[in-house]
């Protein structure tokens, strides 16, 4: 113990500073900034979070039942909402049951702290969002990270890794900051050679993807070889929270000895409302999906990307150069944002550009003009700057 306390907090204060001063240094510092301009940033892919029945609905939901859930689901935190959401996530997944958790962060670390144990192996795609990084890393379980999207690595991996363990695969379906989908037929069947249990983090193509927009799990008709999927309910859904989605016993034992589900309190049970009505809403109205991916061929089309995700990355590499292209959107009335290490690898920065279904093609169009402006500026000033 040191003799002087206040002492011992200046030089926690003075570390501080000094990393605070790092992270300046290197163009890492972030600031919190509440939303301007037209959206193209937002994960709000549907547009459900303003859509007027999931806000009557949430209403009506903190009237009947009050703001707060008052405790852990498994003491005076239960609803019946809540049973009554999840069982309709279930018939949207097509799986046996499903359970609500408070955050998609949250959900990662309950399903790789509570599945795979000590012995076990955990193999995880390089790209992987933190949560799951963090999930991977509080498990018990011995972790291979594996080459993103690459199925004959990850073959090699799983023949070659012994032990008498259970291996667990685990990506994301759609990836965050690429916007590229897994190969998720070519993981399925690697996992069924493997007999290995396949978990899929579906945070960014539940609610869009597959004929009845549950995902892309539905989408490339998997579903029979998926463990566990992980399905955020802030993105296209529109609320908060994340359904895991599974079998009886996967639920049952996530209830039973899932740490993130036992000791957290239960999310507001208004959430769980306006979530039934966000599940309605996709299925009454697949049209905000088609709008979806049309508007984001649209945009991929005209700057010369392939693909048909919503996810669309620019990479510019250097972080300064990324802030200074999102500045210049910015201030042109587009909300763009820089995305920068440790969120994405390092020389990686980007803009990363998210398409929602409220965009008109006019305004897509203006901002794909806007952009490649302000990219040439950005180019023709930094070879100015290093003739
Ligand atoms: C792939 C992925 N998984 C999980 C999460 C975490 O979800 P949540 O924001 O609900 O905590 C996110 C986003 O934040 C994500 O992009």
């Amino acid at each position: 113990m040191p003799a002087d306390k206040s002492l011992d907090a200046g030089r926690l204060e003075a570390r501080l500073a000094e990393r605070l001063a790092g992270l300046r240094s290197a163009g890492l510092y972030r600031s919190l900034c509440p939303p301007t301009g037209i959206d193209l940033c937002s994960n709000d892919y549907l547009g459900l979070a303003q859509h007027p029945l999931l806000k009557s609905r949430m209403a009506a939901a903190v009237d009947q039942e009050g703001a707060g859930s008052t405790g852990s689901r498994l003491l005076r935190g239960e609803r019946n909402c809540f049973a009554r959401v999840e069982r309709a996530f279930a018939a949207f997944k097509r799986t046996e049951r499903s359970l609500y958790f408070s955050s998609g962060y949250l959900a990662n670390l309950a399903v790789l702290t509570t599945f795979p144990e000590a012995g076990d192996v955990i193999f995880s795609d390089e790209r992987n969002h933190a949560s799951l990084i963090d999930g991977v890393r509080l498990s018990r379980a011995e972790k291979v990270v594996f080459p993103h999207n690459d199925p004959e690595a990850l073959e090699l991996l799983l023949r070659d890794v012994a032990g008498n363990g259970q291996k667990f695969v685990v990506v994301e379906s759609l990836f965050s900051m690429d916007g590229d989908e897994a190969p998720l037929a070519e993981y399925a069947a690697l996992c069924r050679k493997y007999r290995a249990p396949l978990i899929v983090d579906e945070a960014h193509a539940v609610g869009i993807y597959g004929e009845r927009g549950s995902g892309l799990i539905e989408a490339r008709g998997i579903a029979s070889d998926v463990f566990v999927s992980v399905n955020t309910a802030g993105k296209a859904l529109g609320v908060a929270g994340a359904f895991v989605a599974g079998s009886e016993s996967a639920i049952e034992y996530l209830i039973q000895r899932g740490r993130p589900f036992v000791f957290s309190t239960a999310p507001p049970p208004a959430l769980a409302a306006a979530l039934e009505a966000s599940l309605e809403v996709i299925e009454k109205e697949p049209e905000r999906r088609q709008r979806l991916l049309a508007r984001s061929t649209q945009l991929r089309t005209r700057l010369g990307l392939n693909g048909i995700s919503q996810i669309v990355p620019m990479i510019l590499g250097d972080n300064e150069r990324a802030l200074a292209v999102a500045k210049e959107l910015q201030m042109a009335g587009f909300d763009v944002r820089a995305i920068r290490p440790p969120t994405v690898p390092e020389g990686t920065a980007r803009l990363r550009i998210s398409v929602n279904q409220g965009l008109s093609k006019i305004a897509l169009d203006r901002f794909a003009e806007a952009l490649e402006a302000a990219m040439k500026r950005e180019t023709a000033m930094k070879a100015a700057q290093n003739p």
